[in-house]
């Protein structure tokens, strides 16, 4: 998982053609969205969703999510460095700025934000994580949703965000074939001039170029590319990305 301060070597490209998608690809894959975020539980039920990667491990393991807190709160404890992520979007923006984290887990990142004075929301699928993140990180808000059919004001939250950021290998462990949908529902809560951030591994089963054109499907074009949260160049052999994203 999330390498904070993670130095690079690897596979991917930072800047090569990305494919140029139509507004009216963005505008289905807005509506789909849309349309996914206004059914009732009753019309949705989960298992119409194709589960995330994630999920899927939890199935496999219902042990999976509470170790994976125990192993974040064991770090914290022990004094590890957990925030370099966080520092990073901190430097992106003024005192009192408005984050959402995007796949938040029990809340590292974001209940950092929080911390340094931005007003947070978390969002994750998975309801251990985010009893977790709401019991750990207390001063964010944190909810259960699926990141790739996420309408916030569908949870009365209408103001939209100065920065999303997705940290810890989150698009990796999205399900095959969503990951345009849901780096179109980050943009759709930016505020304008807002960015997006994510971050990831190579080797994981998504690679750069594929989030480039996920990007330009979503209506988002890369602004910066980095190899390291601490502002490390992104190059060709780089294995880790962290691309900030705006809207294009
Ligand atoms: C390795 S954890 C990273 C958690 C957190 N971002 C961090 O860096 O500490 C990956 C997270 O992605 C979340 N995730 C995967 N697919 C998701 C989806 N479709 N919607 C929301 N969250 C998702 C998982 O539930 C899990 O919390």
């Amino acid at each position: 998982m999330g390498r904070s301060l993670r130095p690079g070597r690897g596979s991917g490209k930072a800047g090569g053609p990305v494919s140029q998608r139509s507004g009216a690809a963005r505008a289905t894959l807005a509506a789909d969205a849309r349309r996914r975020a206004a059914r009732t539980d009753e019309e949705d039920p989960v298992s119409q969703r194709t589960p995330s990667r994630w999920e899927q491990i939890v199935a496999a393991n219902p042990d999976h999510s509470a170790w994976y807190v125990e192993r974040f709160r064991a770090m914290a404890a022990r004094g590890d460095d957990l925030h370099g992520e966080s520092r990073l979007v901190d430097a992106m923006v003024p005192r009192g700025s408005r984050i959402l984290d995007a796949g938040s887990g029990p809340g590292r990142v974001g209940g950092e934000l929080a911390r340094r004075g931005h007003t947070v929301v978390g969002v994750d699928v998975d309801p251990v994580l985010i009893e977790a993140a709401r019991a750990d990180h207390p001063d964010a808000t944190w909810v259960v949703d699926d990141i790739c059919e996420m309408d916030l004001t569908a949870h009365g939250i209408d103001e939209g965000f100065d920065v999303v950021v997705s940290a810890g290998n989150v698009m990796t462990f999205l399900a095959e074939g969503t990951h345009a949908a849901a780096l179109e529902r980050m943009r759709a809560h930016l505020r304008p001039r807002g960015r997006v951030v994510v971050g990831f591994g190579a080797g994981r089963g998504y690679e750069v170029r594929e989030l480039l054109g996920d990007a330009r499907t979503a209506g988002l074009v890369p602004d910066l590319m980095l190899a390291t949260w601490d502002l490390r160049p992104y190059e060709s052999d780089s294995d880790f990305v962290v691309a900030v994203l705006r809207a294009d």
